[in-house]
């Protein structure tokens, strides 16, 4: 069997830290596209206001990737390449976590008051989503 076939893995997933400027008024941090962030960002979006035990995502998608990062309280997101399973806890402003296509994430556990900001590599398409997770699974399967 050919194991060319380039499917995504959760070690490509990983968390990074941003710039943090720390002031006595006050941390700020910033991202560049390209930069500190290994795509250009052609879309953000926030999640927020998340009532208690609700989850988010819950999908994977085809070409997008992503960083996710907490700018305020925490949220854990799960992480499924199809084989293996890993979950971050995130609740640092300038940490980030990076998400590759055909990872399958989930997010949960919203603190009260927890923001999630996504940068993303792509425009909103829903044909770039992936909603069941057994055809997710079926197209992370490496052809025989
Ligand atoms: P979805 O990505 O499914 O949310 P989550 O992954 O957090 O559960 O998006 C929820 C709805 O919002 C869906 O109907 C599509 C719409 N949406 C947009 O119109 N533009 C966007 O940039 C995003 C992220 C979602």
């Amino acid at each position: 069997m050919s194991r060319e076939f380039a499917v995504h893995s959760l070690e490509e997933c990983c968390v990074t830290e941003f710039p943090k400027i720390a002031d006595p008024r006050g941390n700020l941090t910033f991202v560049e596209g390209g930069r500190h962030v290994p795509f250009e960002i052609r879309r953000a979006y926030w999640i927020y206001g998340v009532p208690g035990g609700e989850k988010r995502g819950g999908h994977a998608y085809r070409e997008l990737r992503e960083m996710i990062v907490a700018l305020s309280g925490s949220f854990e997101v799960h992480l499924d390449d199809g084989t293996r399973r890993r979950t971050h806890l995130l609740s640092r402003g300038y940490v980030g976590l990076y998400v590759p296509n055909m990872i399958w994430r989930e997010l949960e556990s919203f603190s009260t008051n927890a923001v999630c900001l996504i940068l993303a590599s792509e425009l909103y398409s829903e044909s770039d989503y992936i909603r069941d997770h057994s055809e997710f699974r079926e197209a992370q399967r490496p052809p025989e």
